[in-house]
């Protein structure tokens, strides 16, 4: 029999990892790639490339890095925690070479159109156009894994903001942010106290005469060092955790976080204080913001009620004169217009059967890859739904029927809409480890801590209290690594080793202590559990 062809489409991270997961299941990957390099959005340039991802230079990635690790390919342990845009890439370029992706790749060249075939329904598959240097080509594939990101067109609603048009100072999007210097001495407005926003804030600050950072919500922050200095995604996202936010009501572990988040910083005190509760909301991840702000470089604002000629004038009547500049970190819309009907995007909004399949397609031969933004890493998500596609694709797991999908679709997007403020931001969420537990059981890796418990208990309790990290998802089923084992027990080295410097003689290790205190409200929680019920 003839192998499967499958087009991924991009050769970002998630085009990476899905012609990965083409080979393992010994399907024929032919990637499509736009630009002339692998990378995606972490490949940083001075300019802006239509149709990709566009970064600052600065970016440092706020996930860790044994947390945004692909599950079969750690990173070097010398490699930082939070690593610079320019790691990452190298990163990247390192498992390229590893499994020897590049060969599957034809760069400039872009999709510009997939289409069923006439026999559709019984073939499943695809006409896929695409151009490469002005020639137009039209291939066949047996299945297609879109794989184009999420952060490459600018959200821009200019219509909210009236008087821009009047505006003399200079205002542009995130998207084209790529270093503070034009800014220096200069009175800045940032709009938007997201990811970029708050960032750009922080750097621009350092040499502007003043920045103000206008906020329609106001938003909680969490910092990338965690307790104990620990990366925050390494000490908040264990099972043992997942399953006590589980079984605590929601408001309760709201409340939790929101005492912890003002520990920190008072957010009422710092003007940050939004109205809804704290999961209610994308977190923004800022380590310097606060500094910045009790430093007087950043000034909270509300929202812009209408700009001047050379002023912003916000909803509560303050305004800010002699504003030189005003930065639009407003977020990102995404499309897929190669498509064309496949899947709908409405307001942002998709129907798809966990984030990855349309529900009715005739043949399941259709799969969306990193479509999500998680709290959490992106990467493993991208990897294990390209893992789940291809065993999809190959006919070893089947689909439910169209109307289960749709019911589990709409159920999904009820509890995103319940738990979430409205807003075009809002439409993709989803928590890490809800996700990676949901996939792995979709795919038969899911990791069996009971029976673990028995042959393997050192093991288990890592499992069980120690950061969930994507190798977990190698010990078992199809596609397991030998090495897994091995990669989850060493977590804690690779997370000390970059930060080794300096000899210090007694070396007591902190997250021994973190799992030492889980462990023991482990026990006394299954005691109550146990004497209650
Ligand atoms: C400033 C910033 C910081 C971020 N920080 C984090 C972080 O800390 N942690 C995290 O997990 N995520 C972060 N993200 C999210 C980021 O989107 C993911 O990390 C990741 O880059 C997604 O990879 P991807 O492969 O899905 O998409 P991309 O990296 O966007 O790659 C898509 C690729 O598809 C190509 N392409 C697009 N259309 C076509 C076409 N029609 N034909 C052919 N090729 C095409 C593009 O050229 C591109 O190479 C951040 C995003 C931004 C904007
Ligand atoms: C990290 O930052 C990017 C954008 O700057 C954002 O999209 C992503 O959601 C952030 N990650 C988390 C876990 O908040």
């Amino acid at each position: 029999m003839t192998k499967k062809r499958i087009a991924v489409i991009g050769a970002g991270v998630s085009g990476l990892s899905s012609i990965k997961c083409c080979l393992d299941e010994d399907l024929e990957p032919v990637c499509f790639e736009r630009t002339d390099d692998i990378g995606g959005l972490w490949r940083f340039q001075e300019n802006p490339e239509e149709g990709r991802a566009s970064i600052y230079k600065s970016v440092v990635i706020n996930t860790s890095k044994e947390m945004m690790c692909f599950s079969d390919f750690l990173i070097p342990d010398d490699y930082p925690n939070f690593m610079h845009n320019s790691q990452i890439l190298e990163y990247f370029r390192m498992y390229a070479k590893e499994f020897d992706l590049l060969k599957y790749i034809r760069f400039k060249t872009t999709v510009c159109s997939v289409k069923k075939q006439p026999d559709f329904s019984t073939s499943g598959q695809w006409e896929v156009v695409t151009e490469s240097e002005g020639e137009k080509e039209v291939n066949v594939f047996d299945g297609v894994m879109v794989c184009t990101g999420h952060h490459t067109n600018a959200h821009l609603p200019l219509e909210s903001f009236p008087g821009i048009e009047k505006f003399k100072g200079q205002y542009l999007h995130s998207r084209e942010y790529k270093n503070p210097e034009s800014f220096t001495g200069k009175r800045v407005l940032i709009i938007g106290i997201g990811n970029s926003g708050g960032d750009l804030a922080v750097e621009i600050s350092h040499t502007a005469k003043q920045v103000f950072i206008s906020t329609r919500r106001g938003a909680w922050i969490l910092s990338r060092v965690g307790d104990y200095g620990y990366p925050l995604d390494v000490s908040s996202l264990s099972r043992f955790q997942h399953f006590l936010t589980k079984i605590c009501s929601q408001s309760l572990v709201n409340t939790y976080l929101e005492n912890k988040m003002n520990q920190r910083i008072d957010h009422e005190l710092y003007g940050l204080k939004p109205k809804h509760r704290a999961l209610s909301q994308h977190p923004t991840i800022n380590d310097n913001l606060p500094n910045r702000i009790i430093s007087g470089m950043v000034k909270v604002k509300g929202n812009v009620k209408e700009f001047t000629e050379t002023a912003a004038i916000f909803e509560d009547g303050s305004r800010e004169d002699d504003i030189d500049a005003v930065i639009f970190a407003t977020g990102y819309s995404f499309a897929f217009p190669f498509l064309e009907d496949s899947v709908k995007v409405v307001k942002n909004k998709v129907s798809l059967y966990k984030k990855v399949f349309p529900p009715d397609l005739e043949k399941p031969t259709l799969a969306i890859i990193g479509l999500i933004q998680p709290l959490g890493a992106i990467m493993p998500i991208s990897e294990l739904q390209g893992r789940w596609a291809t065993q999809v694709f190959k006919g070893l797991k089947t689909l439910p029927s169209q109307s289960e999908m749709m019911k589990d679709i709409a159920k999904a997007q009820e509890e995103m809409a319940k738990r979430y403020v409205e807003s075009q931001r809002h439409t993709i969420q989803g928590d890490y480890m809800d996700t990676m537990e949901e996939l792995a059981d979709l795919v038969g890796v899911k990791p069996n801590l009971l029976s673990l418990a028995f042959t393997d208990p050192k093991l288990a309790l890592q499992l069980l209290l120690g950061p969930c990290t994507p190798a977990q998802y190698r010990l078992q089923g199809r596609g397991k690594w030998n090495g897994a084992r091995k990669a989850i027990l060493t977590t804690e080295d690779r997370i000390r080793k970059p930060m080794n410097t300096r000899v210090i003689e007694s070396k007591s290790s902190m997250t021994s202590t973190i799992t030492m205190a889980r462990l023991m409200l482990a026990v006394v929680f299954f005691a109550i559990i146990i004497t209650y019920f």
